[in-house]
């Protein structure tokens, strides 16, 4: 099988350069809203769909019955060994749960649709079938809407660690995917580059994926609305959250 870009970013060079980023409280705050939105509660079977080092699961898996986190990187793994979820590595385009055994799941931080359309569909439709009929699921990724806006963006950041992270990022809303160039320069000058590809899908093409993955779209909201879930997403809004419930 040919080299995936995937294989390259979620390694130290995605994990040295957001580690720092994605605070405890941060994570807090976004599991409360996906526990929210998920409606869960302590008799709940819920899987967390590349889990990376577990920062939902860890704020999560006390509040559910159960709580499963999966990913392909076993560094990433290995970080979420305390978060109190059962830990599984796989690969969410070949997801090894029961049809039907759970009772909600969630994908956060563009972690679902990272190949083409034909793929993320499937990867959707597979996740989508291990709920119950009826159960939830939350995904969530970058608005469009607001990349649209500005398709190119540059960005560079100090690590505490001392070193830098330099990112570019071009939109393309004709294919709806965005190519983002990041390099981490460490304090020791060593580098690591990559470029993520990933797909976000508009409140419109959320309707007709939706539709063919056996899932009710129950809404559309990101995090700055979350207590207003039924509003019209913000163009403006940083993110894009996908509510939907299996279909019976
Ligand atoms: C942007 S990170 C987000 C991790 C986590 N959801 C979070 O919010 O911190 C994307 C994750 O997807 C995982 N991943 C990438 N391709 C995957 C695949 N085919 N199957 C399972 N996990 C994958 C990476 O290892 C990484 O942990």
């Amino acid at each position: 099988m040919s080299r995936h870009w995937t294989d390259d970013y979620y390694g130290d060079l995605y994990y040295e350069s957001v580690a720092d980023l994605l605070t405890a409280r941060m994570s807090g705050f976004e599991a409360g809203l996906i526990r929210r939105l998920l409606a869960i509660g302590p008799r709940d079977r819920v899987l967390d769909l590349a889990c990376g080092h577990g920062r939902h699961a860890r704020a999560l898996s006390p509040e559910v019955g159960l709580l499963v986190g999966l990913d392909r990187n076993t560094e990433y793994l290995a970080l979420a060994r305390h978060s109190g979820a059962a830990l599984v590595r796989g690969d969410l385009r070949a997801l090894p749960f029961r049809p039907g055994s759970l009772d909600a799941l969630y994908s956060w931080y563009s972690s679902l649709f990272m190949y083409d359309d034909e793929e993320n569909a499937r990867c959707l439709a597979a996740a989508v079938a291990l709920l119950r009929p009826g159960g939830r699921i939350v995904v969530h990724h970058d608005n469009p809407s607001r990349l649209r806006r500005q398709p190119e963006q540059a960005i560079q950041w100090d690590m505490p660690s001392g070193g830098r992270v330099e990112e570019s990022s071009v939109y393309d809303p004709a294919t709806g995917r965005d190519s983002c160039t990041r390099r981490v320069i460490r304090a020791d000058g060593s580098v690591l580059a990559g470029v993520a590809h990933l797909r976000y899908y508009t409140p419109e093409e959320w309707e007709g994926l939706a539709g063919r993955c056996g899932l009710d779209l129950l809404g559309i909201t990101s995090t700055w609305q979350a207590d207003r879930p039924a509003e019209r997403l913000d163009d403006d809004a940083p993110d894009l959250i996908a509510i939907g419930r299996r279909s019976a």
